[in-house]
């Protein structure tokens, strides 16, 4: 997987770049990570990559001309590459849009920064505008890295193991059960005694009541869309006759 950035602050993505799971993918040679410096799509002496916007107010609209230039310095074709614009007008990134976006060869991900970035970039040349939530960042140099690091981690063979991936809260629809490790005991607080038992099959009942316990105190919302089994409904049904 390839990944462009386009943004006015390419050292931004050096740290997170230099550890973790993205550098384990670039090291691996499954992701390699692009970043585009849209001040060198200018052209006047200062470099100047925003304007007032038309019709007045306040701050400053990110101009089209070095995007555009930008873009069409990648040579991309439209089957080759999704075009992304991070912006808090864009749709709600989540685990299932980071898995669709996982199988892509090539994402360009475009970082607004300012009042926000000129329509018509949006408009003709963005296949998809993505939020990373309901708040507004002053760019989206931030999002854009949630968004590689969410996606990064699914490309096969990032991760050391696959399970990892498979487990993970949100990836059936519902959050992860809780974890331990060792000690057994710490400050007088236990170990659940099952984790302890050896009893395979027991574990892993355990663990998808934790689970949808879990989902139900915290995330009731997704217990809508998530994928439930007959044996599911009826652990949530005796859930819901407990007390929290
Ligand atoms: N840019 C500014 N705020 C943002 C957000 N919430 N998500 C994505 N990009 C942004």
């Amino acid at each position: 997987m390839i990944f462009d950035i386009l943004t006015i602050f390419p050292d931004f993505f050096r740290s997170p770049l230099e550890g973790g799971i993205l550098r384990r993918g670039i090291e691996a040679g499954l992701i390699s990570v692009n970043p585009v410096n849209l001040r060198d799509f200018t052209s006047d002496r200062h470099r100047t990559v925003d304007d007032r916007p038309f019709g007045g107010g306040e701050g400053m609209v990110m101009k089209p001309e070095p995007i555009l230039k930008a873009l069409d310095s990648l040579q991309i074709s439209p089957l080759d590459a999704k075009v992304i614009l991070m912006s808090p007008r864009g749709r709600v990134f989540n685990q299932s849009i980071a898995a669709e976006l996982s199988v892509e060869r090539r994402l360009v991900i475009i970082c607004g920064r300012y009042e926000g970035v000129d329509q018509r970039i949006s408009d003709h040349c963005v296949d998809m505008e993505l939020s990373i939530g309901d708040y507004v960042l002053s760019g989206g140099e931030a999002a854009a890295l949630v968004v590689m690091e969410a996606v990064g981690r699914l490309i096969p063979g990032v991760l050391g193991c696959e399970d990892s991936a498979r487990n993970d809260s949100f990836s059936n629809g519902i959050l992860e059960y809780p974890q331990y490790t060792r000690p057994r005991r710490f400050r007088g607080w236990e170990v659940p005694p099952v984790l302890l038992s050896g009893d395979h099959a027991a574990i892993a009942r355990w663990r998808r009541r934790e689970a949808l316990k879990a989902t139900l105190r915290r995330r009731p919302d997704l217990l809508g869309k998530a994928k439930l089994d007959p044996e599911d409904l009826r652990l949530l049904d005796g859930l819901k006759e407990e007390r929290p």
